[in-house]
């Protein structure tokens, strides 16, 4: 029985195998070969009990115990040692550079019809109206007859509208006007509401007419309303939307809907009234329809022409948005060219 431990060969020994170790597997294997259940610390322990002196037994037992410290701190130590290399190798696994210029995306943006009804609505909302919409396909009752607008009217014929059946009782509406006979026929006066949306006429596509665009109408009903509520209302929106410097002119039209009927100019907004090309020297623009509604229309709503009065008016959103954002022609609206959207 062999009672001389020699502690520098095994720690030696075990030095050196540590060296070899690259991962925690084959360090717990070494480790228990050393310190665990049959190790060699084990067997020199079992060695005790065969020893009968008492200060023999005392002193082997202390340098047993001695080199198990030795041992389990040079074991700490390489678990240390270990464990910080694999940190460093996650580290550098997951390492990124977040000073490299990240790649650019395209990021999708508003097309400028929406853009410009969310404007409009916006500044409408501000005043108290609220947004109704109806369905694009209509029947005539609501586009025309609700409207004042009787079979004779050349607003009916086929060079205007698109008829979708042979007795011409569904069509595809000319206007939003039919969603404002909608919303009277479901609610009572006082109301303020806006109607956007796409509407559809037999034009041919050029520059400034498309068979296809978008309108934002407009309907106020209450007691004593009169052309100066309009006027207000109208100069209000003129000069939130293209700026405050602008002031409008009414100028006496016809709508079968609305008597007295007017045709809204703005000031021109490239010369400041003086007269250039855009303006053709008037110095006015003209953006949209309107005038007070006729008592016809509130009559086929069942509301009393005698109690109620209203305004109303019509604008075409890509007229209002060309004007603004200096869009020379309606086709760049539908062309789905990405930089024209982009430039925006
Ligand atoms: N509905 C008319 C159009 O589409 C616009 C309009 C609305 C005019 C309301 C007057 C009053 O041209």
């Amino acid at each position: 029985m062999a009672l001389i431990i020699d502690k520098d060969e095994i720690i030696g020994t075990l030095k050196r195998e540590l060296q070899e170790i690259t991962n925690m597997q084959e360090f717990q294997n070494l480790k228990s070969k050393y310190l665990g259940k049959k190790s060699l610390i084990k067997s020199l322990m079992n060695n005790l009990k065969d020893i009968d002196d008492v200060e023999l037994k005392k002193e082997y037992g202390k340098s047993v115990n001695e080199l198990k410290e030795e041992l389990e701190t040079i074991f700490d130590e390489k678990l240390s040692e270990l464990k910080e290399k694999e940190r460093e190798e996650k580290e550098k696994k997951n390492w990124v550079d977040i000073t490299i210029p990240g790649a650019r995306r395209k990021v999708g943006k508003e097309n400028l019809i929406t853009k410009t009804r969310k404007e409009i609505e916006e500044i409408f909302i501000g005043m108290g109206f609220s947004v109704a919409e109806g369905p694009e396909i209509e029947n005539s009752w609501y586009n025309f007859d609700a409207l004042n607008t009787p079979e004779w009217h050349p607003a009916r014929e086929m060079q205007d509208t698109f008829y979708l059946s042979l007795d011409k009782e569904k069509l595809l509406r000319t206007h939003t006007s039919p969603v404002q006979v909608r919303t009277m026929l479901k609610s009572k006066p006082p109301l303020a509401i806006i109607s956007p949306g796409r509407v559809y006429r037999k034009d041919e596509l050029d520059a400034t007419h498309s068979p296809v665009f978008h309108q934002v109408e407009g309907l106020y009903v209450d007691r004593n309303v009169s052309v100066s509520h309009l006027k207000m209302y109208l100069e209000v929106f003129a000069q939130k939307f293209f700026g405050n410097k602008v002031s409008i002119l009414l100028r006496p039209s016809y709508f079968p809907f609305t008597e007295p009927s007017f045709e809204v100019d703005i000031s021109c907004i490239f010369c400041g009234g003086k007269g250039c090309n855009v303006c053709k020297n008037t110095g006015w623009i003209e953006i949209l329809g309107a005038g007070l509604v006729h008592p016809n229309v509130f009559r086929s709503v069942n509301y009393d022409p005698k109690v109620w009065q209203g305004f109303a008016f019509g604008m075409g959103i890509e007229r209002v948005a060309m004007l603004k954002y200096n869009i020379p022609d309606i086709r760049e609206f539908y062309k789905n060219d990405a930089r024209f959207i982009e430039n925006l």
